[in-house]
């Protein structure tokens, strides 16, 4: 397959750039500091990538994540940093994982999901504390009465996590840290109540407060590896890497007075939205529809129907959620395919 070759929209991934920020990460959490999240980029191909540059243990979002991570040879230490009450699912995964050879622990916080845990044959769990993200995660006072439900289940307890999402993107830097720090200290507190030697947290926007205070034994990064222009803004050393290739279907020429667009095949369907419009270094974005992304191009000259032009998602875990594969680019002109295989929820 030659550039351009092949059906757009596409997901394009500048192997260079990949290769920079896997670099520029392990520079600052090596090895086992960091359990890159696989749900920014749900392939195994990439997550291969990871291990060899010495990042065996990773965080899965859901199930049907491990079940793919654990078949592709990826088991080493495989954490779901999610709830879920699933049985019959968290039976499949402990089966594979025995028949695999590999290790999983579960993320707990109530009564039900240590209940689900036990009853599914898990042997390991983490006990998610809540450290300020109105989401998943056991009331630091509660964390400890999990964590005594899940032994007296028969089930080992690693440890914590504690996910502080809503401080990923706090500006200025200094009160992001700060922010960072009390939240650390919640998650620390209860981890010397609790027990055991993990303390699971973080995310691309706070690793590198996480390398300065050493609280969290590990840190859950995942989105760093492709970046996106949400994260871009924060001024970490990680490049964008990942595009979506569009082919121009429609030119519209600015009548007299007024200004004249393109229309793109790359729409709702083909990015994640939710951190807002994709950009374009050649012009503004209008607004997507399911199919289309209408632009206006700084030189409406420049631009013919078969076209291709090439878009930076605000939001990259969705965004790759929405694909079917990514065409990574090597310098010297050669392509390789890296499958999204760990989409959906059911386990195969
Ligand atoms: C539980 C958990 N850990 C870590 C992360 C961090 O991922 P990212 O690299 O996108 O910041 C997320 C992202 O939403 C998450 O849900």
């Amino acid at each position: 397959m030659m550039r351009g070759e092949w059906a757009t929209p596409a997901l394009i991934v500048n192997g260079l750039a990949f290769a920079a920020n896997v670099t520029a990460m392990s520079r600052a959490l090596p090895g086992a500091k960091l359990r890159p999240h696989v749900k920014a980029f749900k392939s195994t191909a990439l997550a291969k990538q990871l291990a060899a540059a010495g990042h065996q243990s990773f965080t899965c979002a859901t199930l049907a994540e491990m079940a793919g991570m654990i078949r592709a040879g990826l088991g080493h230490d495989l954490l779901l940093a999610n709830e879920t009450v699933n049985v019959n699912a968290l039976s499949a995964v402990a089966t594979l994982a025995a028949e695999h050879n590999a290790r999983v622990t579960i993320a707990v916080d109530s009564p039900a999901t240590v209940e689900a845990a036990a009853a599914a044959g898990i042997a390991e769990v983490l006990v998610d504390v809540n450290v300020g993200l109105p989401r998943c995660g056991a009331s630091p006072e509660r964390a400890p009465q999990v964590a005594d439900l899940a032994r007296d289940s028969g089930m080992t307890v690693r440890g914590v996590m504690g996910y502080e999402g809503h401080l990923m993107m706090v500006e200025p830097a200094g009160d992001r840290r700060d922010k960072v720090k009390a939240s650390m200290e919640i998650l620390a507190v209860a981890a010397a109540a609790i027990g055991g030697d993990v303390i699971s947290a973080g995310g691309t926007g706070t690793y590198n407060i996480h390398a300065e205070l050493g609280i969290a034994t590990e840190v859950q990064a995942g989105s760093y590896t492709l970046m996106d222009t949400d994260y871009g803004q924060l001024g970490h050393p990680f490049v964008p890497a990942l595009e979506v290739e569009s082919t121009i279907i429609s030119v519209t020429a600015a009548p007299a007075n007024g200004t004249g667009w393109l229309v793109a095949d790359a729409g709702l369907k083909a990015f994640g939205m939710d951190h807002g419009n994709p950009s374009w270094n050649h012009g503004d974005v209008w607004f997507c529809s399911d199919e289309h992304i209408t632009l206006a191009p700084h030189e409406p000259d420049r631009w013919s129907v078969g076209d291709r032009i090439r878009l930076r998602p605000a939001h990259v875990d969705p965004t790759v959620a929405k694909h079917d594969e990514m065409i990574v680019e090597r310098p010297d002109q050669t392509h390789e395919i890296w499958p999204v295989d760990l989409r959906g929820w059911t386990i195969q």
